[in-house]
C-alpha cells in the first residue's frame, strides 16, 4: 500500500511517498480504500511545522479523504463493506459544544491523516456520503465545508435576508458562498482577482470587492450596506484582515474567527465590539452532527463542491505547490489509488 508522509525538516521535499503494510483491524475499526483527498491551507502549515500542533516526521497528512469501506471489525454496527464514506476532521467530536477531548486527535496533524490508500478509523470517525456526491466531491467536505457551515449557521446564526462577508475565494469562502446563498442570505465577497470575483458572481455572490484595488475594503463593505455593516464575517485572513473585519461588522453582528492566511503575528484592537455589542468567536471546524446537517442541506439544494483542479496521486507535491500559489478557486483534490 502507498501513502504520503510529511517531513517538515526537509524543505525541498516535505511530502514523500512511502510503502506500508496495513495493521490488523480492531473490533470497532473500519478500513477504507481512500479514493480522493482534498488539500487545505492547513496542510501547508503542517508541512512547514507552523500548525497549532507540533508535527513529527513521518506523519500521514490531510484531514480530508473519501473512499469505500473494504473491511469492518467484528463490533462495527453502523458501516458495511461497500459503503461510501468521508473522514471526520475531529474523530471524537460527535455533537454539542466542543470540549478538550472533542478537539483532540485532529486528523493529519495530531493523528494520522487520510493521504493513504488504506485508511483505518473507529467507525465513529467516519460519515456516510450521499449518493449524489462523487468521491472527489466528498473529499472536499470534512474541513473547509464543515468550517463554513459551523461559521454561518452555528456560531454565525445567519438568517435569510442577512448579509455575510467572505474574504477571498479559497475553499472555506466558496463553500460559505454556496451555503449562504442556498439559505437566502446576501453575500459580499472579496478577492485579489476580478476573474475570480466574476466566478463568484456566477455562483450567486451579490457584490464583489477587489481587495488589491480597494485596500481599504471595509469602506466598500460599509458603502454596499448603507453604512450598516454585515451580520456575519467569515474571517479567514487573520491578523492582517481582522481590523477591517471589525470595522465591517454590523451592530449585533458576529465574526467567525477562522484563519491565518495573512500570517500568525499581529494585533487588532477589538474595542469597537463594545459599542456595537458584536462578537467574535474562534471556530475549529465542527462536529459530526454539523457535518450531517450540512450533508442534508447539500442534498436538498443539490449543491456540488467547486473543485478547481484534480491531481494524480504521484503529483501530490505539485498539488501542494499549486495551493501555495493561491491561484485556485474553491478546492484542490488529489486522486488516490488510481
Ligand atoms: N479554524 C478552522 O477550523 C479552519 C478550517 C479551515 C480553514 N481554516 C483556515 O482558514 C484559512 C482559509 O483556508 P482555506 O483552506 O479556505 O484556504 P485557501 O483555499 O488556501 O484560500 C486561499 C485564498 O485565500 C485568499 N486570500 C489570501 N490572502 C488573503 C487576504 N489577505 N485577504 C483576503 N483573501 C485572501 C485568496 O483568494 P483570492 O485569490 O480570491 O484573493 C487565496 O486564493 C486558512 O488560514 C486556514 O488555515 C481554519
Amino acid at each position: 500500500m502507498r501513502r504520503y508522509e510529511v517531513f517538515p525538516d526537509n524543505i525541498d521535499a516535505p511530502l514523500q511517498q512511502a510503502s506500508f503494510e496495513p495493521a490488523p483491524l480492531g473490533d470497532t475499526e473500519v478500513a477504507v480504500a481512500i479514493k480522493a483527498v482534498s488539500l487545505n491551507f492547513r496542510d501547508i502549515l503542517v508541512t512547514r511545522n507552523t500548525y497549532f500542533a507540533p508535527i513529527s516526521g513521518g506523519l500521514v497528512p490531510c484531514s480530508d479523504g473519501a473512499g469505500e469501506v473494504v473491511a469492518v471489525g467484528s463490533q462495527v454496527q453502523g458501516l458495511a463493506v461497500g459503503d461510501r464514506v468521508a473522514t471526520l476532521f475531529f474523530p471524537h467530536w460527535q455533537s454539542g459544544k466542543p470540549d478538550a477531548r472533542a478537539l483532540s486527535d485532529a486528523r493529519g496533524a495530531e493523528s494520522a491523516g487520510a493521504f493513504t490508500e488504506h485508511f483505518v478509523s473507529d467507525e465513529r470517525g467516519l460519515i456516510k456520503l450521499p449518493d449524489g456526491l462523487s468521491y472527489a466531491e466528498g473529499a472536499t467536505l470534512p474541513c473547509a465545508a464543515v468550517t463554513a457551515w459551523n461559521s454561518l449557521f452555528e456560531a454565525g446564526d445567519l438568517k435569510p435576508g442577512q448579509t455575510v462577508l467572505l474574504l477571498g475565494t479559497g475553499g472555506v469562502s466558496i463553500f460559505a458562498l454556496q451555503f449562504a446563498k442556498a439559505a437566502g442570505a446576501k453575500v459580499i465577497i472579496t478577492s485579489s482577482d476580478d476573474a475570480k470575483l466574476e466566478r463568484a458572481r456566477v455562483l450567486g455572490a451579490d457584490h464583489g470587492i477587489n481587495y488589491r484595488r480597494h485596500p481599504e475594503w471595509h469602506e466598500e463593505v460599509l458603502r454596499l450596506t448603507g453604512g450598516q455593516g454585515v451580520d456575519v464575517v467569515l474571517e479567514v485572513g487573520g491578523p492582517g484582515t481582522l481590523e477591517r473585519s471589525l470595522m465591517s461588522v454590523a451592530t449585533g453582528g458576529r465574526i467567525a474567527y477562522i484563519g491565518v492566511l495573512t500570517g500568525l503575528a499581529g494585533a487588532a484592537n477589538p474595542v469597537m465590539l463594545i459599542p456595537k455589542a458584536s462578537s467574535i468567536q474562534g471556530i475549529f471546524v465542527g462536529s459530526r452532527a454539523m457535518f450531517a446537517d450540512m450533508l442534508a442541506a447539500i442534498q436538498t439544494h443539490v449543491i456540488h463542491p467547486v473543485i478547481d483542479r484534480e491531481f494524480a496521486f504521484a503529483d501530490a507535491p505539485a498539488a501542494l505547490e499549486y495551493m501555495k500559489s493561491g491561484s485556485h478557486f474553491g478546492k484542490i483534490v488529489v486522486r488516490v489509488g488510481d
